[in-house]
């Protein structure tokens, strides 16, 4: 009864302005390995369970996009949005989905921004979560051991008892709190980061929304027959649409209280915002990271540099910056607030 269902409906802002809205982060090769984000957490799965049992729920002008990267899906295999309502709208309809394909479904919701050092480790600890989903009406989600505050994350507070075999019941979930908060959050070592992995049965996550979540349920659950038939795609252009623009995180993890957490094992980073991938590549004597052949520095140091090959670009006296010349767009900004990319981007145009 596995199913894995990758979510790759973003837009990637904070990656802004190599990320596009017509071409988003995960469907670029962020890490240089020659593969997009979204292929290489395609191929993390295979680990777990074969490429039919595999779902990519993305914005419908991704379809083809998403086809290319993964060929090897079937049609049913793409659930695509009308409209970009964040992940609780996404999250409903996939369980929607696969609950109709199969009353048992014991779900894998995934991102596809996260980095992941130790595949075969994050294949047991998934395997150990679907065990525990299985038998249990557990919201499951996996934890990272914090290393800083960091504002752009959810916070679990798990309770020190083990439930089983690794799982542990989680006390409270706060998604990204203030800076103010999220120091206390670390001080206090009780804490755990949302790795936004989550597993739960179909069953169990309709529950939470239908209690905490009803709209989205109401709206979602009436065409439940359309589900993988021809009318699916109607029903859902149609109702979608109609839905709160709230995250998971948000809507049900603040909310729900049967939630469990995996301390997780396998090394992991969110390819969240550009600062992520600079503390993952390696750094020139200066401390820089530099992606662009014809890059001249004088006097700078831990930046980012990314720029075009065939652009001369010369940065000198300057510390800490991301410096991000992509297509038609440069980004100049401190990056200890890589942040805020995000609401630049707003402010330059969504389009963009
Ligand atoms: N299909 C679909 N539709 N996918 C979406 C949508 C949507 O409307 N919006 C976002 N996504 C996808 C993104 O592409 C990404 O893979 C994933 O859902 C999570 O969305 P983000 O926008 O990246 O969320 P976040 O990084 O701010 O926060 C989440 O992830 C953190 C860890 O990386 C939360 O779950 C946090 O609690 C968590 O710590
Ligand atoms: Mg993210």
């Amino acid at each position: 009864h596995t199913y894995i269902a990758i979510m790759a409906g973003g837009v990637g802002s904070r990656f802004w302005p190599a990320s596009r809205e017509a071409r988003p982060k995960q469907f670029l090769d962020i890490t240089g390995d020659g593969r997009s984000l979204l292929r290489i957490t395609f191929e993390r799965f295979l680990r777990v369970t074969t490429a039919d049992k595999i779902f990519i729920v993305t914005n419908g002008k991704y379809q083809q996009q998403v086809m290319e990267h993964i060929p090897e899906l079937e049609d049913n295999q793409i659930l695509c949005e009308p409209s970009r309502n964040n992940t609780a709208p996404c999250v409903a309809y996939t369980a929607f989905k696969l609950h109709q394909l199969d009353p048992e479904a014991n779900i894998v919701i995934a991102p596809s921004d996260a980095l992941i050092v130790n595949e075969s480790l994050f294949a047991d600890n998934i395997n150990k979560a679907l065990t525990y989903t299985a038998e249990n009406d557990a919201l499951l989600t996996l934890g990272i051991a914090p290393d800083r505050p960091h504002t752009g994350y959810g916070y679990i507070q798990f309770l020190g008892e083990e439930s089983d075999n690794g799982v542990y019941p989680v006390k409270r979930f706060t998604e990204k709190p203030d800076m103010e908060t999220a120091k206390s959050f670390i001080t206090s070592g009780d804490y755990l980061w949302n790795a936004g992995i989550f597993i739960w049965r179909a069953k169990t996550i309709l529950e939470a929304y239908e209690q905490f979540a009803p709209e989205i349920y109401a709206l979602l659950s009436q065409g439940m027959s359309c589900y993988n038939t021809p009318e699916e795609q109607a029903f859902i252009n149609e109702f979608y649409p109609q839905t709160p623009k709230i995250s998971v995180d948000y809507a049900i993890m603040e909310n729900a209280r049967n939630i469990h957490t995996i301390p997780a094992q396998f090394g992991w980073s969110d390819l969240g915002a550009w600062g992520a991938l600079y503390n993952e590549s390696p750094k020139d004597s200066s401390g820089n990271v530099i992606a662009g052949e014809r890059v001249i520095t004088e006097d700078v140091h831990n930046s980012l540099i990314r720029a075009p090959k065939d652009k001369l670009i010369v940065v000198g006296g300057v510390d800490d910056l991301l410096i991000i010349d992509e297509g038609d767009v440069l980004v100049v900004y401190p990056r200890s607030r890589e942040q805020e990319v995000k609401a630049l981007r707003k402010r330059a145009s969504d389009s963009y």
